[in-house]
């Protein structure tokens, strides 16, 4: 096939084959969200794109080198808006949540988005798309540490469930508007005498956005890295203890977390708590959250604390592989319509059967053109079918139906074969 025709570098289709998975996914995250009060919302995928350069950050990656942006169509006047495919959820949930007045609901306003697809023009590589998906939840209008310890909880829950193990819980908090200047001066002061020494990327962060000089991945400077100052030995006494009670709760949950105060994300609108849960095997991020407190002010909204995580549902999918859980296949047909005789009233019957099977919310197959009766058998074979309805000579002349037991099983009725009148099939079915 041609390049151009193929799916774009980065993107992938999602095939039958993997449906299971999301099913299973998005299954159990729904079914744990509602526990804990959460209720759906789906944004657009396109914003302005000011909703996600004002609150990921200008010097972060996502915003600077990674956005999907383009010029609207010009309007009436010849005026053009620029847009963007939307990277990651929390910014149009919080803009949602303004512009639909939720901030006069009781508050916390509870929202999670399941399998939106989100649009970061990364390096292709493993685990990492150009488009990926996530289940992500948010918690608006309330800071109280209870929530912190909710939502990962949840997320905890939602990975037992799922049946995963060997998780890593990584918490950290960055501190607030108060005591984080302070800090980053303080880090600031550590790397001036060392950026000689430091890589260009990091030369750029010192700038742009120093709590990222602590993301690096760059071996010259981690050493560097260890030896720096931590946002936790720095906290204002209202984060510190504010992380001491997320902590507290934490353990209400059974969260076996552990604190790297290494943690600084890659968006810049958090606050105090920040979280990411990796894969034991190889340090992968499943998901990554925290608090965003001084969003909603972003917007011209008054003071919303909020919090929230998104789990990147392609990563989650290759951990359920590599632990090797398995979902539940797409069921069988109950049944599968034969018919033995190439004429138009045999394909007939078979085509009346199947569809009444199916209006009465059985899954039913039969076989399409006209097949050899051998062929047609190895067609019901190989479905799965619970049942092969047969319709042969002796059953048109009768005006019934032979229901072969395809099962094999060492009792008399899952072995059967048996010959019954054509308007007691459903019954027949129904409660066999
Ligand atoms: P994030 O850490 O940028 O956070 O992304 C969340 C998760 O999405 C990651 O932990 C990862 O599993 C997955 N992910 C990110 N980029 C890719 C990619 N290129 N390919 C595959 N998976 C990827 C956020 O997006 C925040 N909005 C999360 C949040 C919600 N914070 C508060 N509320």
């Amino acid at each position: 096939m041609p390049e151009q025709y193929k799916a774009l570098q980065g993107f992938k289709d999602i095939l039958p084959d993997e449906q299971p998975y999301w099913r299973l996914i998005e299954k159990t995250a729904t079914e744990v969200a509602s526990l804990y009060g959460f209720q759906r919302i789906e944004t657009p995928i396109l914003e302005d794109t000011t909703v996600f350069r004002r609150t990921s950050g200008e010097g972060t990656d996502v915003v600077e080198k990674e956005m999907y942006s383009f010029n609207d169509r010009a309007d009436k006047e010849g005026r053009f808006q620029n847009i963007s495919l939307r990277p990651e959820g929390t910014a149009g949930v919080v803009r949602a949540y303004l512009e639909h007045g939720m901030f006069k609901l009781p508050q916390p306003v509870k929202l999670y988005y399941m399998s939106l697809p989100m649009f970061r023009r990364e390096k292709p590589q493993a685990g990492r798309y150009r488009e990926h998906h996530q289940f992500g939840c948010e918690a608006l209008g309330e800071g109280d540490p209870a929530i912190d310890a909710e939502i990962i909880g949840m997320l905890y829950q939602i990975y037992t469930r799922l049946g995963l193990s060997n998780i890593r819980v990584n918490l950290n908090s960055i501190g607030d508007s108060n005591c984080r200047p302070q800090y980053i001066e303080l880090l600031k002061e550590y790397y001036r005498p060392l950026l000689d020494t430091c890589c260009d990327d990091c030369n750029v962060r010192y700038d742009k956005n120093p709590l990222r000089l602590l993301d690096c991945k760059n071996p010259q400077d981690q050493a560097k890295i260890a030896n720096a100052p931590r946002i936790t030995d720095n906290l204002c006494e209202a984060c510190q203890e504010h992380f001491d009670t997320v902590q507290r709760f934490l353990r209400f949950y059974d969260v076996p977390f552990q604190i790297d105060k290494l943690i600084v994300r890659g968006l810049d609108y958090y606050t105090r708590t920040v979280f990411e849960f990796t894969s034991e095997i190889d340090n992968v991020a499943l998901n990554g959250g925290g608090r965003y407190d001084g969003m909603a002010e972003i917007f011209g909204g008054s003071h919303t604390p909020g919090i929230g995580f998104g789990v990147g549902i392609e990563r989650v999918i290759n951990e359920l592989k590599r632990q090797g859980i398995e979902p539940e296949p797409e069921p069988a047909p109950r049944a599968f319509v034969v018919y033995f005789v190439k004429e138009p009233a045999y394909k007939d019957a078979a085509t009346e059967i199947t569809a009444q099977l199916r209006k009465a919310g059985l899954k039913a197959a039969s076989s399409y053109g006209d097949r050899s009766r051998k062929a047609q058998m190895k067609q019901a074979n190989n479905s799965g079918a619970d049942f092969a309805i047969i319709i042969g000579e002796d059953e048109m002349a009768n005006g019934t139906v032979s229901v072969k037991h395809m099962k094999a099983g060492s009792t008399e009725t899952e072995s059967k074969q048996v010959e019954i009148k054509r308007e007691v099939l459903l019954e027949y079915i129904l409660n066999a």
